[in-house]
């Protein structure tokens, strides 16, 4: 048993809309390319790029055994006092990292960058506007040295049949707004803190930081009613290869996630009931994923210098169906 969902209701977050759910919290789911700048023969290999830059520069972290350690890095999470994000916050910062909580949600942020110390630091951010992720990345060289970002925030979502059950077409808004917090807003932090990264000193292997960024299986099996947020989050992952082409380069790794459905705290809101009836639609473990599933698989990337340019799906084998 299915329930239909409510044309242009705002939702929160990402629910399959699968089974008898009462709950509709949608999944919140190009072909140009001019490079304007000439190509600079330098830069067609890593290492060429790090033997280039770090002329001069001593590699300022360790590797052991090939991994990139975390302790000595500073990581920037949008999203860092939500769900996955805090997470992934929590992680890092046990991993030796300095964090930067980028993040809306002040009375969140700013408690748990008290619980993890002077390490942490909260920065309001609003990851769509290009000044406020400036400053925190500026913010995040006051900490130490920025090797990573972590895209996850989240928010809104719109849910819209493309030509509603009355015949109107869905407005436009709701699919920009929903496209330029998911993706516009992974893009600019992708932008900005993919060049402070790039500007650092690089490692023996000319590796410098990664940026990961959060899609969702709603990008490869959008719902009814998710063409806003699956379009957002399939950018994402048509972003993921291309940007981690471009800083190639500078030594700069960009991988994705696409989690399936997350057992977050916003989640966790609908009830006992409702999460074990998302839970029958995935086929193992049966059950929604953890927070800290996701924050390991960061971790690991972060850590990986051989992950790149590619989106991970941490979903226990589910696949959305169509409602
Ligand atoms: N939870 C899931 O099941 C799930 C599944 C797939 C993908 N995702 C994706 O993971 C991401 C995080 O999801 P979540 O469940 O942790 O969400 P959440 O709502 O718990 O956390 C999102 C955080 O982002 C912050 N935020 C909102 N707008 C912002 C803005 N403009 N600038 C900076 N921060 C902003 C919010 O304050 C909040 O703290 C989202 O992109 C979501 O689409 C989640």
């Amino acid at each position: 048993m299915t329930q239909k969902l409510p044309e242009g209701r705002e939702t929160v977050g990402e629910t399959p809309r699968t089974g008898p759910g009462k709950i509709h919290r949608t999944a919140l789911r190009g072909r140009f390319a001019q490079v304007e700048e000439p190509a600079d023969p330098a830069d067609t290999q890593p290492g060429a790029a790090g033997a280039r830059a770090g002329s001069g520069q001593e590699a300022t972290y360790e590797k052991r055994d090939g991994i990139m350690e975390l302790a000595d890095s500073v990581v920037l999470v949008t999203g860092g006092a939500g769900g996955l994000g805090e997470a992934v916050v929590r992680t890092v910062s046990e991993a030796g990292a300095a964090v930067i909580i980028a993040d809306l949600a002040d009375e969140r942020a700013e408690k748990l960058a008290a619980e993890l110390g002077p390490r942490a630091r909260y920065v309001r951010t609003d990851v769509t506007d290009e000044a406020s992720v400036a400053r925190a990345v500026e913010a995040a060289g006051d900490l130490g040295v920025l090797r990573h970002a972590v895209v996850a925030h989240g928010g809104f979502g719109v849910a819209h049949r493309v030509v509603g059950k009355d015949g109107k077409p869905a407005p436009l808004d709701g699919f920009t707004r929903t496209v330029d917090l998911y993706l516009t807003g992974s893009y600019n932090v992708l932008r900005l803190a993919g060049a402070a990264i790039a500007g650092s000193a690089p490692d023996e292997d000319g590796q410098r930081g990664a940026v990961v960024m959060t899609s969702s299986i709603a990008a490869y099996e959008g719902q009814i009613g998710q063409i806003a947020y699956a379009a957002a989050k399939a950018g994402v992952v048509g972003m993921t290869l291309v940007a981690a082409r471009d800083l190639g380069p500078v030594g700069v790794r960009v991988v994705s996630v696409a989690p399936g459905t997350m057992r977050t705290p916003i989640m966790e809101s609908v009830g006992e009931k409702a999460l074990a009836a998302f839970a029958v639609n995935i086929p193992n473990p049966r059950r929604l994923g953890r927070p800290q599933e996701f924050a390991a698989l960061v971790r690991h990337i972060l850590e990986n210098p051989y992950l790149n340019g590619e989106t991970i799906r941490l979903d226990g084998a589910q696949r959305f169906a169509p409602k």
